[in-house]
């Protein structure tokens, strides 16, 4: 049996802090009271210059370090986001180039908020029917960059940030089972519209456009029943009893919803792992974010039984059960971060490269072209 298991991990958060209280000093009609009571955030990061392939591109970076994998041996990068560098290539193309993964497919997926979980299933499925051998995993929004700043409802709750995980292929128990699943009749509940003059979601309406708008109440009703389903299904189909779950990791969105998804589910709260206070909500990163610091806190030992459950817009959701290996992580040498740094300069120095022979192979094309003419 072929089995994948998380045997690297990576964070990156922005650098530029924003406290509750900041919202206030900006003249927000809110306080820290109700922004802490009402979500548990206390805090969040957000980009200045750097674009969602910086955020991904440190946090791919560490996972492949933690994990002892050489770029070039990754067979596929899924870059989960909704808030790519640009509507085309994918942000995951550019992550392949920066790190040098030239023997990687690239794609994003965007399952909004739960974007990292289903990336994560999918990457699995492709390790267990021996497609791939080495996956890069990774979750990154920046949805500051659409946020309404006078919207008190929403411009509170976001954070920017990154996670990323390195699949491998293993003969030991990893990922045990997922779940997928999405509701389109409610995507008019949390969006973005699309800056398209005749795109149907957008109404006739430009007012919006680009802005994230969302019906808070609706989604936190749902999210809490769809949730603790999602959880129960995979720890059902990995033929776990719900006392042997050592930890649950649900998607950071608001503190409430998460204590209210394991309680419908029946787990202690001791079990339940949360950041949201100190990150807001980071979206497609949240999990993988959460992940990383779940393990630097040592909240997971080797043969521990872990449940991530996550929900977005869509309305989508996906759940993977796992199994927490032991063999991690890889062995390092005192040769390891230099061969980190050695690996980002040659991918840097080889896409340059190949940008210069693009162009040279271009002008000669030209020349020949006007010859001939
Ligand atoms: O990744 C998925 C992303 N989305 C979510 O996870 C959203 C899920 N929903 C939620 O987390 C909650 O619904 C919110 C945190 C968004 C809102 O909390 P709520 O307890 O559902 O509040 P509400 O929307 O029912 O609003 C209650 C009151 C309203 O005032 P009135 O009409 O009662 O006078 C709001 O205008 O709270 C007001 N309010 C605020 N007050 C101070 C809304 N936002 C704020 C704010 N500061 N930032």
């Amino acid at each position: 049996m072929r089995y994948a298991q998380i045997a690297g991990w990576g964070m990156h958060v922005p650098s530029r802090l924003v406290k509750n209280e900041r919202f206030v000093e900006l003249g927000l009609d809110t306080s820290d009271e109700w922004i802490a009571t009402r979500t548990g955030i206390r805090q969040r990061y957000i980009a200045g210059n750097e674009s969602t392939s910086d955020l991904a591109l440190r946090a791919a970076q560490e996972a492949l370090y933690v994990s002892g994998t050489h770029a070039r041996d990754i067979d596929l990068i899924l870059l989960a986001t909704c808030t790519p560098d640009q509507v085309m290539p994918s942000t995951a193309s550019l992550i392949q180039d920066r790190i040098g993964a030239t023997g990687a497919g690239a794609m994003d997926l965007n399952a909004a908020c739960a974007g990292f979980v289903y990336a994560l299933a999918m990457g699995a499925g492709q390790i267990e029917s021996g497609r791939a051998r080495q996956v890069l995993v990774i979750g990154a929004d920046e949805l500051s960059t659409h946020l309404n700043w006078r919207d008190r409802s929403t411009c509170v709750l976001f954070g920017d940030g990154a996670g990323a995980v390195v699949l491998k292929e293993s003969d030991e128990p990893g990922i045990l089972s997922s779940t997928t699943g999405c509701d389109g009749a409610g995507a008019d509940l949390l969006m973005i519209p699309a800056a398209r003059p005749n795109s149907r979601a957008n109404g006739h309406s430009p007012k919006g456009v680009g802005y994230l708008t969302m019906n808070g109440p609706q989604i936190f009703r749902w999210a809490t029943q769809m949730m603790a389903k999602a959880a129960e299904k995979v720890i059902t189909a990995s033929g776990l009893k719900l006392e042997q779950v050592d930890l649950f990791i649900p998607h950071q969105a608001n503190l409430r919803i998460m204590e209210t998804t394991a309680k419908r589910l029946g787990l202690p709260l001791e079990k339940v792992f949360s950041n949201v206070r100190q990150y807001g909500n980071t979206s497609a990163a949240s999990i993988p974010i959460a992940l990383y610091e779940a393990v630097a806190a040592g909240r997971l030992k080797g043969g521990d039984n872990v449940v991530l459950s996550s929900f977005g817009a869509g309305l989508s959701w996906a759940a993977v059960a796992l199994r927490w290996g032991a063999n991690v992580p890889a062995q390092h040498t005192r040769w390891s971060p230099l061969r980190r740094e050695l690996e980002a300069r040659m991918a840097a120095v080889r896409s340059t490269l190949r940008r210069q022979e693009r162009a040279v192979r271009a002008t000669i094309g030209e020349r020949l072209r006007r010859d001939g003419d």
